[in-house]
């Protein structure tokens, strides 16, 4: 058990759809706690170092050009093991298997518009913060 800091984006079909609220609120009840909070525009090359790991899967063009198809909400967010907490919250990759209750259970269907993103662990929550906040943005808040 340790405290954590995790990057939580809500991707472009999240803000259209006027879900940004729910969300946002659903990380405040849980009682975690938002260090930085932006929507911001994605660019090709933010997307494509984003999800490096995937460059080879042939989902991978799909993937970039849905994350770049319209503003997102990022978010810094700290609290006790916060990368698995919010990787719960989230639910599965496929909606489809997302249990109810989880935000891509209550608000998805499918594996491309999957509404959110988590960090899958520390290491990568720290690089993925980096990618999407300035030092400034964050000033102290970021531990390590
Ligand atoms: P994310 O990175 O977006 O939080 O999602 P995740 O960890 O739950 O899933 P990951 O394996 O990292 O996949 C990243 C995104 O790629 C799309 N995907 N499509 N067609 C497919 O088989 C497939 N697999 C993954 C999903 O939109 C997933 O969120
Ligand atoms: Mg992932």
């Amino acid at each position: 058990m340790a405290v954590e800091q995790t990057f939580f984006m809500i991707k472009p079909n999240g803000v259209s759809r006027g879900l940004v609220g729910e969300i946002v609120g659903r990380v405040e009840r849980r009682g975690l706690k938002i260090l930085g909070l932006k929507m911001m525009d994605v660019s090709e090359e933010l997307a494509e170092a984003h999800y490096e790991e995937h460059r080879d899967k042939p989902f991978f063009g799909e993937l970039v050009s849905f994350i770049t198809s319209g503003p997102v909400v990022a978010m810094a967010v700290e609290g006790e093991s916060a990368v698995s907490v919010i990787r719960t919250m989230m639910g599965a990759t496929n909606p489809v298997d997302a249990a109810p209750g989880t935000i891509r259970g209550d608000f998805a269907t499918l594996m491309g518009e999957n509404v959110v993103h988590g960090s899958d662990a520390v290491e990568s929550g720290r690089r993925e913060l980096e990618l999407y906040f300035t030092p400034e943005e964050l000033g102290s808040a970021l531990v390590g």
